[in-house]
Formats: C-alpha cells, sequence, structure tokens
C-alpha cells in the first residue's frame, strides 16, 4: 500500500513518444498542423548549409574512414523510402546504418498500399508515425520534400530529388577530391554530360563555387542550359584537374535519340585518347551508374585516374555523418 502511493508520488511516468508526439531528441520549433512542434535536422539540399557546416561532415567522414570508429545508434530506426530505382544511394545508406547499429526498414513502393492509390504524403506520414528516427527519401519530383516540411516529426534525409539536388552525392565527391588534393579551393572541376537534367551537376555547380572551385560546364548544347558556362569537351578535360562524366538521363529527357552510341562516345565520352590528355595529377569522377562505351570508354571505368569506386566507398561514410548528424543533430 504504501509502496504503492511512493510509486504514485515520486515515479516519473514513462510516456511512450509513438503516443504522445514527444520524441525528446528534437528541438520544438515548427508547428504543424496536428500540433506537433518539431525542428528535426533534415538534409534537403546543400545550399540550406553553410560552408562551414559542409566542411564539418567531410570532416566527421574523413573520421569515420580513417579510424574504423563508427557511432553507436543502437535502437535507432531508419526508414529508407526509394520512390525512383537506386543502388549506390539506397544500399550505401542501408550499409552505413547498420554499421552505425541502426535498424533499418526499407520500403518498396511496388509492393505497398500506394498500389491501392495511396498517396506519397500518406505513405511517408504513415512511416513517421511509426516512430522511426529518420526518413530517408529519394522521389521524382522536385522539392518532394516541400509537401512533408512540418508534417513529419523525423528527420528527412534526401537521397535525390527529380532534377533538383542530390546533397550526399556531392558530398561524397567533394570528399574524394579532397582526399586527393588536400584541398578543394581553386581547383577547376569540368561537368561533362547531361547536365539540363542532372540533380548531380546542379549541386554539384552550386557548392563547388561556394567553395571556391572553378566549374565548367560542357556536352551536347541541348543537354545544358544556357546558365552553365560552356567549354568544348577536349578543353575541359585536357584543362580541368577533375573530370566528371554523367549519364544521359533517359528516364528524363529524349535528345539523346538525337545521337548514335557511337556518335555520343566519339563526339562528348571519356576515351582513353581523352584521358592521355588530361592533367598529369587529374582525376576521374562519376557519380555512376555509368554506361560503359557510352560517356566512358569500358577501359578508362578502372584506369589509374579514375576515382569512380573509391567515390562509392566515401558514399557509407558521408551517409553515416548525414544520418548521425539526422538523429542526433
Ligand atoms: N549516384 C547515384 O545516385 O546512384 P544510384 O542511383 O544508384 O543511387
Amino acid at each position: 500500500m504504501v509502496r504503492g502511493r511512493f510509486a504514485q508520488k515520486n515515479c516519473r511516468v514513462l510516456e511512450n513518444p509513438l503516443r504522445t508526439g514527444n520524441f525528446p531528441c528534437y528541438n520544438t520549433k515548427l508547428n504543424n498542423r496536428e500540433g506537433v512542434n518539431i525542428l528535426p535536422k533534415n538534409l534537403l539540399a546543400l545550399s540550406d548549409l553553410g560552408v562551414q557546416e559542409i566542411l564539418s561532415i567531410l570532416e566527421e567522414a574523413q573520421y569515420f574512414r580513417d579510424s574504423g570508429i563508427f557511432p553507436h545508434l543502437e535502437g535507432k530506426i531508419a526508414c529508407n523510402l526509394f520512390f525512383e530505382p537506386s543502388t549506390r544511394t539506397q544500399y550505401s545508406f542501408c550499409i552505413a546504418q547498420n554499421r552505425m547499429g541502426m535498424r533499418v526498414v526499407s520500403f518498396h513502393p511496388e509492393s505497398s498500399s500506394m498500389n491501392k492509390g495511396e498517396s506519397f504524403y500518406d505513405t511517408v506520414k504513415t512511416f513517421d508515425s511509426f516512430g522511426v528516427d529518420a526518413l530517408v527519401i529519394r522521389h521524382q519530383e522536385n522539392e518532394y520534400y516541400r509537401a512533408l516540411l512540418g508534417h513529419v516529426r523525423a528527420p528527412i534525409i534526401n537521397g535525390g530529388d527529380g532534377t533538383g539536388n542530390h546533397p550526399t552525392q556531392s558530398l561524397l565527391d567533394l570528399l574524394t577530391i579532397r582526399q586527393e588534393f588536400g584541398k578543394l579551393e581553386g581547383l577547376k572541376v569540368a561537368i561533362i554530360g547531361d547536365v539540363r537534367y542532372s540533380r548531380v551537376a546542379r549541386t554539384n555547380y552550386e557548392v563547388m563555387r561556394r567553395l571556391g572551385m572553378e566549374v565548367v560546364i560542357a556536352g551536347p548544347t541541348d543537354f545544358l542550359t544556357p546558365a552553365y558556362i560552356d567549354e568544348p569537351v577536349d578543353t575541359a578535360i585536357s584543362t580541368s584537374d577533375v573530370v566528371m562524366m554523367l549519364r544521359i538521363q533517359k528516364e528524363r529527357q529524349t535528345l539523346w535519340q538525337r545521337f548514335t552510341t557511337e556518335q555520343y562516345h566519339a563526339a562528348y565520352g571519356l576515351t582513353a585518347a581523352r584521358v592521355k590528355r588530361m592533367k598529369k595529377n587529374a582525376i576521374i569522377l562519376h557519380p555512376a551508374p555509368f554506361n560503359r562505351g557510352v560517356e566512358i570508354a569500358d577501359e578508362v571505368v578502372e584506369c589509374e585516374k579514375s576515382r569512380i569506386f573509391r567515390q562509392v566507398e566515401n558514399g557509407v561514410f558521408v551517409r553515416m555523418a548525414a544520418v548521425r548528424r539526422a538523429v542526433e543533430g
């Protein structure tokens, strides 16, 4: 009897955050329509982040890579919702989350209630209501996340939105470049190929210039946008420190039908002959997936100057840093 009264008076009743919506790890600034006050540490576009914050994510990713010491996020649950196909982004997030001890839920739209007409918003809102700690989302709509802001509690990490942004790809590109040259400022980067429809190009163009890098764009005129500086492919390749090749985004445009594979490769592809004309210490990047024999020659993919699989390795560490930032702030 006495013990019972004591317990009632002095013991803190543990709330179930799933029921109350009080997730203690988040600040409370934004109001949503259900009265949930949350300011999650989203990663939507690198243009939202200052230079110092970008550099600190790179530092953290480099530390994970060098030390093999990772954050412990046991007990946290990540949900990866990919509404567009992905290999590198989807599964490197998954590997990163697993390495940090998180439990991972992977959503596959084709086997979900979206087939019964459920909307994107209601699908994401449902996963948020399960009480997950981070949502990694890729979607074909530019800025799909606008509809979610203020309506979901969990932080959103953008795994790519339409032709808009691909923040973790740019971070892993920057990390790979910095590992090679020990700096970013002052380097010249050529982005070559289907720039108009590339979220990788858009994100890199903005952030690299902010970091003091020179960025030139080259490729078929139709694939560029007037806002970008254009340089002939051969000039761009022979004068840059970093040559970043892009695949043709056949899922977003039909301009590629103007070229045969051979024509495109000869005019704009990174051939072995062009690699020979690159600067001595220059490197080759490609966000992948790459099409061997189209924008890049088969033998160039793993040549001495290529850092394409180094990019894939770095993706795991960058995504660890992005998830840790989202979950712990
Ligand atoms: N680079 C990239 O985003 O690859 P995936 O489409 O395979 O994720």
